[in-house]
């Protein structure tokens, strides 16, 4: 079994963190060029989209010390900002004292809608599509063979109904699709268009939209951890000051939107950068989570932060996961299919926890930054890197401009490109 924890991983060499990744996995050396270069070919790229000229890449990270259901995994995760990859892991090291993250998960149940339009008569309507109901259902099951033999298929047909909307009348029906491993989209798009002819004859209107719902709300999964408060004493603060403190920032998300909407943003920063990194839609799962961060009228946290009897600090993050390990760039993308393999999750459920799990550390780091210390010291060193590089410093050079930035707290490109001028013809001044 992996062991999620390496000690120093930050200060290695590039072959030095790939041999320690390879260690614990059974990632090859074939897997591992996939994030050598990338991964993809002009040609694997050329057959997934439209007009293409070529290849954009972002960094992979390791997001380490994570224990998801009591097992260790090494969590890669592309993004472009700072301090994510970083704050993550910190917190499933708090994590850690308690057994990490605990998660669980609803059946892979996504929704397909199907709306019909002109219906002369919806009581009538209704009656019939309720009296078809399990042949309709059947009918769905029988469309993805594969799917069935793995122990997906249809679930249900959930008729709404919209009496007033800009043109009319008209109903709904929700085709329940359990897609086992797959992100589902395409099995239940094609569901719904089968189903359609049928739906026509039995309501007597026009069915027109036939598209999955990315509000994926029974496909969801909830991962919890608690901390306990002497985990969480830093730099002279006590670990009740964090804690309580880190709860009256979840407080704030609870009840404004203003603050919700970047509360779920530093969710999102974790679960986005795993998503990414396996491959997955992203959009799909912004999508879903911040329609599910509305479910109940007002927009509002995606977490719930609180203590317990004992004093500790406890979360927990419930929110929609339609990912997939099989299908779409997941099987096509090398450094995708690499992802999974480094994580060692068998099914797109294993793989959900994990992402939630991330994205319930990465609320914590967030949080619990602003609640003490503030974001920009901890962001201030890597941005400064950032901004050395922007200004022309070279590897060698990166450490030591970033390091006088942040002493004369300026983090600036002109000032960089001056420090970097004064470097290079004055020498070091230390
Ligand atoms: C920045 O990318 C994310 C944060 O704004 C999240 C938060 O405010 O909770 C730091």
């Amino acid at each position: 079994m992996a062991n999620s924890r390496i000690a120093g991983f930050f200060k290695l060499p590039k072959e030095q963190k790939l041999a320690a990744l390879q260690q614990q996995t059974d990632l090859n050396q074939q897997d591992m060029l996939a994030w050598d270069n990338g991964g993809l070919t002009y040609e694997n790229a050329d057959h997934m989209i439209e007009n293409v000229i070529g290849l954009h890449s972002l960094p992979v990270g390791i997001g380490l010390n994570f224990q998801v259901n009591g097992r260790d995994v090494l969590v890669p995760m592309v993004l472009e900002e700072p301090s994510v990859v970083a704050g993550a892991s910190f917190m499933a090291k708090l994590a850690r004292s308690t057994g990490g993250f605990t998660a669980k998960s609803t059946p892979p149940e996504m929704i397909g809608q199907i709306q019909v339009l002109n219906i002369a008569d919806m009581e009538q309507a209704i009656t019939n599509v309720n009296l078809r109901k399990s042949q309709l259902i059947e009918m769905a099951d029988g469309i993805d063979p594969i799917l069935k033999k793995f122990g997906g298929g249809a679930r249900d047909l959930i008729i709404r109904r919209f009496d007033q909307s800009p043109v009319g009348p008209f109903l709904v029906l929700h085709l329940i699709y359990d897609v086992r491993d797959a992100m589902g989209a395409n099995a239940v798009n094609t569901a719904c268009e089968k189903l359609a002819p049928e739906i026509e004859q039995a309501t007597g209107g026009k069915v027109h939209l036939k598209i999955l719902s990315n509000l994926a709300d029974r496909r969801v999964t909830t991962a919890s951890c608690r901390i306990p408060a002497s985990e969480l004493a830093f730099d002279g603060y006590s670990g009740e000051e964090v804690r309580d403190g880190i709860i009256a920032a979840y407080a704030f998300a609870a009840v404004d939107p203003y603050r919700a909407a970047t509360h779920n943003k530093g969710i999102m920063n974790g679960i986005d950068a795993v998503v990414m990194a396996t491959g997955n839609d992203w959009r799909a799962i912004e999508a879903g989570a911040h329609a599910f961060a509305a479910r109940n009228g007002s927009y509002t946290s995606l977490s719930k932060w609180w203590k317990n009897d004992a004093g500790d600090l406890m979360g927990e993050l419930e929110i929609p996961m339609a990912v997939g390990t099989i299908g779409g760039a997941t099987k096509v993308h090398p450094a995708a299919k690499a992802a999974i393999k480094l994580m060692g999750v068998r099914t797109a459920t294993e793989l959900a926890e994990v992402i939630v799990s991330v994205g319930l550390a990465q609320n914590l780091a967030a949080i619990r930054a602003l609640a003490t210390e503030g974001i920009q010291k901890g962001h201030m060193g890597l941005h400064a890197r950032q901004v050395a590089i922007a200004a022309g410093a070279n590897s060698d050079e990166v450490d030591v401009i970033s390091a006088r930035m942040v002493e004369q707290k300026a983090i600036r490109v002109d000032l960089a490109e001056k420090l970097i001028w004064e470097l290079r013809n004055l020498g070091a001044k230390e």
